[in-house]
């Protein structure tokens, strides 16, 4: 399976890249223990472009699979490949066509009982430690500033997207260039230039903003870079998750899952009314806005006649507070922090007891949802396909189709199998996250026809057949993405508020509430600048992408509806 996996990685990665320029100064190779590559097949080079561009400068005269891997994991490279009884290269992507294993027949110079592929034919070793580059895309970079190119020592960059038009050039265009290629790290500079790299190179140095300061030749409104200067982009997702160096946790501990009864869903009907000369379908829409912030829109909460389905109706709630920061939009993404509490009012209730009983129409009336929308009825009248009798009389099909039978199951308890990472010095912990937004739950998959392969699932959609789905040992990519959201939600609500907000107390030495903005009134109080708000989103990505290595998901989920 895991070969297989790598397998496809690699046929998935050939071709996607271009001609490209290396100049690269070599890093050690990895001394310290990791995870062993997985051999991915026999390739061939077809010289353009090569197959794997970095060629280690260790001599073959006594190369190893081992030694050639400790290479390309020294320097951060996914794949490894060695050709011709030992000449060891690393690369990205591979990108030549896979070839009959009995064409990789070369003993290695250094062991004759291990294989180095052909003339012109790669034995190629894959990272498993790396996310599939699929996953990945444009919007997965994030800038780093600027920064210093072209020292003495080389290039910050090693790989020039020569293949990317340097007249039109684009700040998307190379970050496309580099993650089709699978670089973690991307640069523009002086207007037209694209670099690419797995590593920043020796001598690179972050440099005053205003050192970036050529305009991207296909769009002035963005920054190419400047003279040796580098706009910089990463992608974390594109680098291995247990670099060189990296020691395995020693225990993981994750929080208890509690667990809750069964209820049912109801589904909606479509009937669709046909004659011959008009066709009327009738489609009732169910109440899908409860809540509304912005361009997020809540899926309706179960409805509860008793306190067990009324907590599930709360599981329901929270698990949808992370796509509203999501999906929402600025300034109003500001509201989702209202959205929580509201679901946090729906626990309290269910745990009151009301008298008179406990019903959601007796929640919401204590608790009015924000710019809640109503079930609508849509009634589409349209001309019919034409109807191949030409008798006057009108001919009437009804058709009813029953929702199909999706097995839902209960909806999970919101606890989240990822751990939210703590940090003294910058303030964050468990239940205090930076901003106050949270991660998304990653816990069990709650689609039947999901679950045998996928039993957990990150919810941050309010539609779950949309939430990306994992399997069983894919809780540590299922964390690294609910960090990545974590992070992306941090900076675009958190930071983006702290540079919305008063910047300093108003005259007469007090805030004015009276005469603020709502914007200004919400994030009052919140005291980091745009600068440090996202250095402290950085800083939990980073702790969080850590602690949540050693999560495995171990005893959790274990069975459909089981939480
Ligand atoms: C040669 O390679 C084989 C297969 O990988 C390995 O079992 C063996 O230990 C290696 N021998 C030496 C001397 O490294
Ligand atoms: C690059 O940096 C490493 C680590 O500091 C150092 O060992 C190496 O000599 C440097 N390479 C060059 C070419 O200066």
């Amino acid at each position: 399976m895991a070969a297989l996996r790598s397998m496809a990685a690699a046929m998935a990665a050939v071709a996607l890249v271009g001609r490209v320029q290396a100049t690269e100064v070599p890093l050690p190779p990895c001394l310290d223990p990791f995870r062993p590559f997985v051999y991915s097949g026999c390739f061939q080079d077809t010289g353009s472009p090569q197959i794997l561009p970095y060629r280690s400068p260790v001599s073959s005269d006594d190369m190893t699979v081992e030694k050639c891997v400790a290479e390309c994991k020294g320097n951060g490279y996914r794949y490894a490949g060695l050709v011709y009884y030992g000449v060891c290269y690393c690369g990205q992507t591979v990108n030549g066509p896979a070839v009959t294993e009995d064409q990789c027949s070369f003993p290695c110079h250094g062991n004759s009982t291990e294989k180095c592929g052909g003339d012109n034919i790669f034995s190629v070793y894959q990272d498993p430690t790396f996310l599939p580059v699929e996953d990945v895309t444009v919007e997965d970079y994030s800038s780093l500033g600027c920064w210093t190119d072209d020292s003495s020592l080389g290039r910050a960059l090693t790989y020039r997207q020569n293949q990317v038009d340097g007249a039109t050039l684009t700040t998307e265009k190379c970050l496309q260039a580099c993650r089709d290629g699978g670089f973690p790290f991307a640069g523009t500079e002086y207007s037209g230039e694209c670099y690419c790299g797995v590593v920043i190179g020796n001598d690179t140095y972050s440099a005053p903003a205003e050192d970036c300061n050529m305009p991207c030749n296909g769009n002035n409104a963005q920054t190419c870079g400047g003279r040796s200067r580098l706009n910089l982009y990463v992608a974390n997702e594109l680098q291995s998750l247990e670099p060189c160096g990296y020691e395995p946790p020693v225990s993981s501990s994750t929080p208890p899952v509690t667990s809750t009864t069964a209820t049912s869903t109801t589904s909606q009907v479509v009937s669709t009314t046909t004659t011959s000369s008009a066709c009327v379908s009738t489609t009732v829409v169910p109440p899908e806005c409860e809540y509304k912030c912005g361009k997020w829109c809540a899926s309706g909460l179960p409805d509860w006649s008793d306190d067990k389905v009324c907590k599930t109706s709360w599981s329901n709630c929270a698990l949808q507070v992370s796509s509203c920061f999501k999906q929402a939009g600025w300034p109003d993404a500001l509201n989702c922090f209202d959205f929580g509490d509201w679901c946090g009012s729906l626990s309290r209730y269910c745990d009151s007891k009301p008298l008179g009983g406990c019903r959601k129409s007796d929640f919401k009336s204590r608790n009015p949802p924000k710019n809640p929308a109503t079930s609508k009825t849509l009634t589409v009248t349209t001309t019919c396909a034409p109807s191949t009798t030409a008798k006057a009389t009108t001919t009437t099909a009804t058709t009813t189709k029953p929702a199909t039978s999706t097995t839902k199951a209960p909806v999970p308890t919101p606890t989240n199998v990822c751990i939210q990472p703590s940090n003294a010095f910058y303030g964050y912990g468990p239940g205090k996250p930076v901003g106050g937004i949270d991660m998304p739950v990653v816990t069990c998959n709650d689609l039947a026809v999901d679950w045998p392969g996928y039993p957990f699932k990150q919810y941050n959609d309010v539609d779950t057949r949309r939430c990306k789905k994992y399997p069983r040992n894919g809780c540590t990519s299922a964390c690294a993405d609910a960090c990545k959201e974590q992070y992306e939600d941090c900076v675009d609500v958190y930071a983006e508020g702290c540079k919305s907000r008063p910047r300093t107390w108003k005259r007469g030495g007090y805030f004015d509430f009276a005469n603020s903005s709502p914007v200004e009134r919400r994030t009052f109080g919140w005291t980091d600048s745009w600068g440090g708000a996202v250095g402290k989103c950085k800083a939990q990505y980073d702790d969080c992408l850590r602690v949540n290595r050693g999560v495995t998901g171990a005893g959790k989920c274990p069975k459909f509806g089981g939480w």
